[in-house]
């Protein structure tokens, strides 16, 4: 009611001012038909009684033509008559006539309609002058005064008659505004005040009592946000400087108070009993390069596998350890498994299974259904440890990589509210492929427990998709890249990972002419002698075999580089109770030796295998030594040691290597790309890298320090966070999910 009296009470007002604009024409108007009345009347009277004062004006008849004019006048409206026969003579007149006309001033009243009567007195009269002409008198004019009262009766009649006309308007009018507002407008009101509440004003038709006339409005108000989200998260993102500081800005500004976990096997931090001591040990791992320095920045919690020797011996009662161990930034929380639970969970399931199975490395994966039994408890066991570390109903959790791709849906039904992102940092196959999986429907829904699903290249993206589409119940938006299942969507997007920028101090202190002389003295080499760098963690999807083979093609190729070429590989043993990988392992170590032996020099070799764990900074000292860094994975999803490899060449030299076949080598097309099994390119490249001037080295290597520096890992976290806020803010205002998620960058 009281809405519609804010619509009445205007209405009023605005008919009050135009009628009360209206009475002045009003007036005006009846004063005009009144005055054509009254000369059509004048003329009558003139015609019918011109005879008549004919025949009165002779002498003595003077008397006897007042007579006849009062007798006129008896007409209530014509107030007087009169007669001049000129203009000096005298009025012949009723005695009604005021005093004010004569003879020699009629020509002023002609017309008027305010008449003197008596000194000081005024009526209101209209005087009309005709001409009245006789023999006797050619001149002669009769005076007619109209008396003008009944035109102002008149004129007070009509504006009663308006002001009835439009209180019956204003009337009608409200209560017409009345009903449509109770009957109609009710759901705008409903569905404004939700909106306002956060309470979300989209329901789908069949459970909403809000009105169909905003089901348009509704659909056109989301575009128009999801629009200026994507927007304004473009324009935010290049405008930032990604460091750790933007990240925690946009922590503290866009997701103030949530609770940040992340979640993933492999732990940032592992204790190691070494020789009685208990050292602290960085493992080899693209995901923890990447999350460390986001977990610096952020703190929160990192829940992990605690697989290290002295793991147990360096936790709190509930698990806990404050890492980095010299400056501690954020919780490590422990989860401990047992040895058949590592076996079947991480050994079988995760690296015998889903790894192959995702890598065309040509590696048969093996699934078994107790490794299954194993992944599927353990991720119970991650999930379990997530809603327990969570100190809100909706925090923003994490979840990295696939050996946790059922987390994601467990969570999801402890904590409807919680934001989950998750981030597959291998590849995505392609549906043929996945489709080997027993268990591929149980991941995949599994996976689609998030509310982001994150890879690192839009093919894996739109691999993802059309597994989904082949697989699985759900319904794919390949517009806006998402996918909708069980009334629930989660959006795919491309995050393509990246390191941290500048690189941390410490890695980067020794400076690159200090590195090339120790590294060479280090390992007794000449010092003059050319190196090429290899860092990975043994396995076969790295390409080391073939990276050898073009050392190999290289020196049966190009002989003159033997004895003045070394290629120095690093390989940190990795899963190595998998028969595949020990396997792998020998291989490496025989084909070595087999090159060694036919292109090698005692001082010289032609590959120099060292297979141990090297801390960070070894290998950014190696990276920085080296003339060329050789990444030859057969199949990857990133590989983020082609990216640390420029990172680590501040001096702008050095030349990188890259497969086509790494996610990297989308995005840095300076390097020499290549196909890690022609074993003649991969050579061919070698060489090229080896007799690269100096000014080209320097132009390749500066941009692709421009696109890191630019694209650094904070920027992966901070897209990933920014599009969670914007989904907060969405599922705060929209919290059916009718909303379309954001677009797909
Ligand atoms: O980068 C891919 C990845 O599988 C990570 O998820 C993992 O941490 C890393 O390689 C090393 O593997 P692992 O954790 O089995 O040693």
């Amino acid at each position: 009611m009281r809405l519609s009296l804010r619509f009445i009470i205007p209405l009023l007002i605005v008919l009050a001012i135009f009628a009360y604009g209206l009475m002045p024409f009003v007036d005006k108007l009846m004063l005009s038909w009144s005055l054509r009345d009254m000369d059509s009347r004048s003329s009558i009277i003139v015609s019918s009684i011109q005879e008549s004062v004919h025949d009165q004006l002779i002498p003595d008849s003077k008397s006897k033509m007042v007579a006849f004019f009062t007798r006129i006048t008896q007409n209530q409206r014509l107030h007087a008559l009169g007669y001049c026969g000129s203009q000096t003579s005298a009025m012949i007149a009723t005695l009604t006539m005021p005093k004010s006309i004569n003879c020699g001033n009629l020509e002023d009243y002609s017309g008027a309609e305010i008449v003197r009567t008596e000194p000081g007195k005024y009526s209101s009269f209209h005087i009309s002058v005709r001409s009245l002409p006789t023999d006797k008198n050619p001149d002669g004019r009769l005076i007619l005064v109209h008396d003008l009262s009944f035109n102002e009766r008149r004129s007070e009649q009509t504006k009663r008659y308006i002001f009835y006309f439009f209180t019956g308007l204003a009337f009608v009018v409200s209560l017409i505004t009345v009903a449509i507002a109770q009957l109609s407008w009710r759901g705008w009101v409903q569905g404004t005040r939700a909106l306002m509440r956060g309470e979300g004003l989209f329901r789908e038709p069949s459970t909403s009592g809000h009105s169909p006339e905003l089901r348009p409005i509704a659909r056109d108000l989301k575009r128009l946000i999801q629009d200026l989200e994507s927007e304004h998260r473009t324009r935010d993102e290049s405008q930032i400087t990604w460091n750790a500081e933007a990240l925690r800005t946009i922590l503290s500004g866009e997701l103030r108070d949530d609770d940040i976990i992340v979640v993933s096997n492999r732990e940032p931090y592992v204790h190691e009993i070494h020789e009685g001591r208990i050292e602290v040990r960085r493992p080899a791992s693209g995901l923890v390069t990447a999350l460390e320095p986001i977990m610096r920045a952020c703190s929160g919690t990192w829940i992990a596998h605690g697989s290290g020797s002295a793991d147990r011996d360096s936790v709190d009662d509930d698990g806990f350890v404050a890492v980095p161990p010299e400056k501690p930034a954020y919780r490590l929380h422990r989860i401990w498994l047992t040895k058949e639970e590592e076996k079947g969970y991480y050994y079988g399931f995760s690296n015998e299974g889903i790894w192959p199975l995702c890598h065309i490395a040509h590696v048969r994966p093996t699934f078994r259904t107790s490794d299954w039994d194993s992944y599927v408890a353990v991720n119970r066991k991650f999930a379990l440890a997530i809603v327990q570390q969570s100190k809100i109903k909706d925090p923003i959790v994490l979840v990295q990589d696939y050996h946790l791709s059922l987390v994601p849906r467990m969570v999801r039904e402890k904590l409807p509210n919680a934001t989950i992102i998750t981030f597959w940092h291998i590849p995505w196959p392609n549906p043929e492929s996945f489709t080997i999986c027993p268990w591929r429907e149980e991941i995949i829904t599994g996976l689609l427990g998030s509310n982001i699903l994150g890879f690192h290249t839009q093919f894996h993206c739109n691999n993802f998709l059309e597994t989904v589409e082949r697989l699985v119940e759900a319904r794919v938006d390949r517009e806006s890249f998402s996918v909708t299942l069980g009334g629930k969507q989660t959006a795919v997007h491309r995050y393509p990972i990246s390191i941290d920028w500048p690189p941390a101090q410490e890695l980067m202190q020794k400076p690159v002419e200090f590195c090339r002389k120790e590294v060479r003295a280090n390992n007794n080499l000449p010092t003059d002698q050319l190196i090429g760098i290899g860092v990975d963690r043994l396995d076969y999807t790295k390409g080391i075999i073939e990276r050898f083979n073009a050392v190999e093609r290289l020196f049966e190729l190009k002989p003159e580089w033997a004895g003045r070429f070394t290629f120095i590989q690093i390989a940190a043993p990795s899963r190595s109770t998998i028969h595949e990988y020990q396997s792998h392992q020998e291989l490496v170590c025989v084909t070595a030796e087999r090159i060694n032996k036919r292109f090698g020099r005692p001082e010289s070799p032609a590959i120099l295998l060292k297979i141990k764990h090297h801390e960070s900074q070894e290998i950014y000292e190696y990276y920085r030594a080296a003339e060329l860094c050789f990444v030859s994975s057969l199949h990857d999803g990133m590989n983020l040691v082609a990216k640390e490899f420029v990172a680590s060449r501040n001096d702008d030299y050095g030349v990188l290597i890259l497969s086509q076949f790494t996610g990297a080598a989308r995005e840095l097309p300076e390097a020499l790309i290549v196909n890690p099994y022609d074993a003649d390119q991969c050579a061919a490249a070698l060489h090229v890298a080896l007799i690269m001037p100096q000014y080209e080295q320097r132009d390749r290597m500066r941009l692709m320090r421009g696109l890191i520096a630019e694209f650094n890992v904070y920027r992966w976290a901070g897209r990933q966070l920014l599009d969670a806020a914007a989904m907060r803010r969405r599922v705060r205002l929209f919290p059916d999910g009718t909303l379309p998620m954001g677009g797909a960058r």
